[in-house]
């Protein structure tokens, strides 16, 4: 038996369970930065400009408490879809902005993210959203499939350029100063 199957296994009175999605609530938030830190480790996603953290996850919560929601199954968070709402200068246009939407490896493929999705659009449907933007790492495919299935088009490509400053002499300066 598959993890997915043994997870989706028939329940006693023989319906499969499908996991629960939800509005994240402060407890979850503990389990939510754990699945997040499995899923998006610097060292897979080096290019994407944001980070997952702890301060991150709890300011969005705290600011955008009503488009952060779970998915739950067996009783634990599988799975999270988390965004904000922007509304432009100038523009009448409010955006939405799927920040974070993942889902635990054991539970893919069978549509817990779709249903984050749904959920987080209808949400952010009727807080008056006109446009929704995701973004991910150019190398994530699986994400990009997903969102393109999922009516995601017109890709933007956006370089981030690095510089290490540790090099420069100023940097230098400052260490030795401190004494670094
Ligand atoms: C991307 C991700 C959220 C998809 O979760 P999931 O629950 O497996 O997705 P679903 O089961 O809801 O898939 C819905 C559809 O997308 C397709 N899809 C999902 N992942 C895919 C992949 N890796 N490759 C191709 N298609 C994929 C499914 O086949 C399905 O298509 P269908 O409706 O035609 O059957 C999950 O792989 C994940 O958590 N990835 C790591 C985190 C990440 O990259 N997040 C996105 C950027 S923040």
């Amino acid at each position: 038996m598959s993890q997915l199957e043994h997870h989706s296994e028939n329940t006693a009175n023989g319906e499969r369970e499908a996991p629960e999605i939800r509005e994240m609530e402060l407890g979850d938030l503990e389990p939510v930065y754990l699945l997040g830190e499995r899923l998006f480790t610097a060292d897979r996603w080096p290019s994407l400009y944001r980070t997952w953290d702890e301060y991150e996850l709890a300011a969005l919560f705290v600011s955008d408490g009503e488009l952060c929601f779970v998915a739950e199954a067996d009783e634990r968070v599988i799975g999270f879809a988390i965004g904000t709402l922007i509304d432009k200068r100038g523009s009448a246009w409010t955006y939405a902005h799927l920040l974070w939407l993942g889902v635990d490896p054991e539970y893919r493929g069978s549509g817990v993210a779709k249903r984050l999705l749904d959920r987080f659009t209808d949400t952010c449907i009727e807080e008056g959203a006109r446009m929704m933007m995701v973004d991910t790492a150019s190398e994530n495919t699986g994400a990009l499939k997903f969102f393109q299935g999922q009516g995601f088009g017109k890709a933007l490509q956006h370089v981030y350029l690095s510089k290490n400053l540790t090099g420069l002499p100023e940097y230098r300066r400052k260490r030795r100063n401190r004494g670094v």
